[in-house]
């Protein structure tokens, strides 16, 4: 039988650089939350594994072995016919691979290995808004953090992660502390104002677009915070209301036709 899965966006809403290991791998300490929008994908069990991708973000996604979610596919033992449909940008700072690998683990087990696929890949095992640390496998649930409007946007630029992490000079710097309990969306919203993404500036450096599409976030009626996601390209806006994201969608995709613009929305905490 075929099971069909959406592998939803990953978004840093928060992302400080705290130190680096001997090995060469970044300490972080980054609040995660997912996004309602996400890569398709679909899975029928085969006799040989296959991959086909198709969508708008398709080109330069391997259909193979060197693609995260048929390497996830072999760890979880499992034989499938992989259908998957690039929604979200690749290489751009919102999981993409890492996401996909995750779903194809979440259905059919195997996630004790998803460190082996990359330091993003535990995190994106639950949709629930998480704080990761470590160098992505040291995760904690974080309660009370509201489902946020929000504005994608990808300037169409691609910036390699290991590129982004050489030209930070400042590896050492303050994690979030003890995280408040944040008793409504607008308390939640001033803490955040107050986090960083410690990687923004070296992206901005590598690649100065993301500067434009943070200034053209920002400059959009409604923006409450406007901030880079990983290591980059893409960048969000927090917005009062969907109405308000969707008018800023339509705004800067007049402005910036070849960009990548989306409205969309976090999941947040569940209630307990
Ligand atoms: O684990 P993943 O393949 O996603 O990481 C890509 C690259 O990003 C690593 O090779 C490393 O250069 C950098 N990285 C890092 N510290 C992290 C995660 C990634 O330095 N915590």
């Amino acid at each position: 039988m075929a099971t069909e899965v959406v592998a939803p966006a990953k978004i840093n809403l928060t992302l400080h650089v705290t130190g680096q290991r001997a090995d060469g791998y970044h300490l972080l300490d980054s609040l995660v939350v997912f996004a309602e929008l996400g890569d398709r994908m679909r899975f029928d069990p085969g006799e040989r594994m296959s991959l086909r991708v198709t969508g708008r973000f398709a080109e330069g996604v391997p259909g193979d072995a060197r693609n995260l979610a048929w390497r996830a596919a072999e760890l979880a033992g499992v034989t499938l016919r992989i259908g998957l449909e690039k929604i979200l940008p690749h290489g751009a700072g919102i999981g993409g691979g890492s996401s996909d690998a995750a779903a194809v683990l979440r259905s059919f087990g195997g996630a004790d290995h998803a460190a082996r696929l990359g330091a993003d890949v535990p995190v994106c095992l639950s949709d629930a808004p998480q704080r990761m640390r470590g160098i992505g496998d040291v995760l904690d649930r974080v309660p009370g953090v509201p489902a946020l409007p929000l504005v994608l946007v990808n300037p169409a630029v691609h910036v390699p992660t290991p590129a982004v992490f050489q030209i930070l000079t400042q590896k050492t710097n303050e994690g979030m502390g003890a995280l408040p309990s944040w008793t409504s969306p607008a308390a939640f919203l001033s803490w955040l104002g107050d986090q960083s993404n410690d990687l923004e500036g070296p992206a901005i450096t590598t690649a100065p677009a993301i500067g434009d599409a943070l200034q053209a976030l920002g400059g959009t009626p409604g923006c409450r915070l406007a901030r880079m996601s990983g290591s980059g390209a893409t960048c969000f806006g927090i917005y009062g209301s969907e109405d308000a994201a969707r008018a800023a969608v339509a705004e800067i995709a007049t402005a910036h036709p070849g960009w990548w613009v989306q409205a969309t929305h976090s999941i947040g905490s569940a209630t307990a």
